[in-house]
């Protein structure tokens, strides 16, 4: 069996999705491990049981994290609990400004899980302030696609090496 990343993301506008997809083409890139991206309104237990490391990414809503994200822990929680210990994580947030208490939020949760964080939490900051440009299509710039890019390769690397 090839060792496998699961990226579960959730997104409305656009910005997380293009955050998820640089990282799985930056695992994909580095490494032979089977990355694969799943909506979290459609992850369910098994895909966290047939994966040996995560990326969990999501919007910051209302000081919180996005909801459908919420679910996708709510729904698969205690289904793994105990199963998944000490595998690998790191966790991607996409919000307009501030983005760490989704980030509080997601490192909770897993700290039940008993995962072990392989890299710090990358926000990206879209700067919509507006509700035109809170609801309007995202773009995320080059660079933080990079940064993106590099967690999803850390994660592939550090999963083919065993070193996490
Ligand atoms: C209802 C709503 C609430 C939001 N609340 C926050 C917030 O509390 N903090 C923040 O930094 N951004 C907030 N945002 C901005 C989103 O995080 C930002 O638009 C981000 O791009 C959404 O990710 P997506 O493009 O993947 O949907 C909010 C957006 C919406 C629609």
């Amino acid at each position: 069996m090839p060792i496998s990343l699961l990226i579960v993301f959730h997104s409305i506008t656009g910005g997380t999705q293009q955050m998820a997809e640089a990282a799985a083409r930056g695992a994909a890139s580095e490494s032979d491990v089977a990355v694969r991206l799943v909506r979290a309104s459609e992850a369910v237990a098994n895909d966290l049981l047939a994966s040996d490391g995560y990326l969990f990414a999501a919007p910051e809503n209302l000081a919180a994290l996005a909801g459908v994200m919420k679910d996708f822990f709510d729904r698969t929680y205690y289904a793994v609990l105990d199963r998944i210990v000490a595998r690998p994580y790191a966790a991607m947030i996409c919000a307009g400004s501030d983005g760490t208490n989704a980030v509080r939020q997601v490192e909770r949760i897993v700290t039940g899980w008993r995962l072990k964080k392989c890299a710090e939490p990358l926000i990206v900051c879209t700067h919509a302030q507006t509700p035109e440009a809170i609801l309007a299509p995202k773009r995320i710039a080059p660079a933080d696609l990079r940064r993106c890019a590099d967690l999803g390769a850390t994660l592939a690397a550090g999963l083919t090496l065993g070193v996490f």
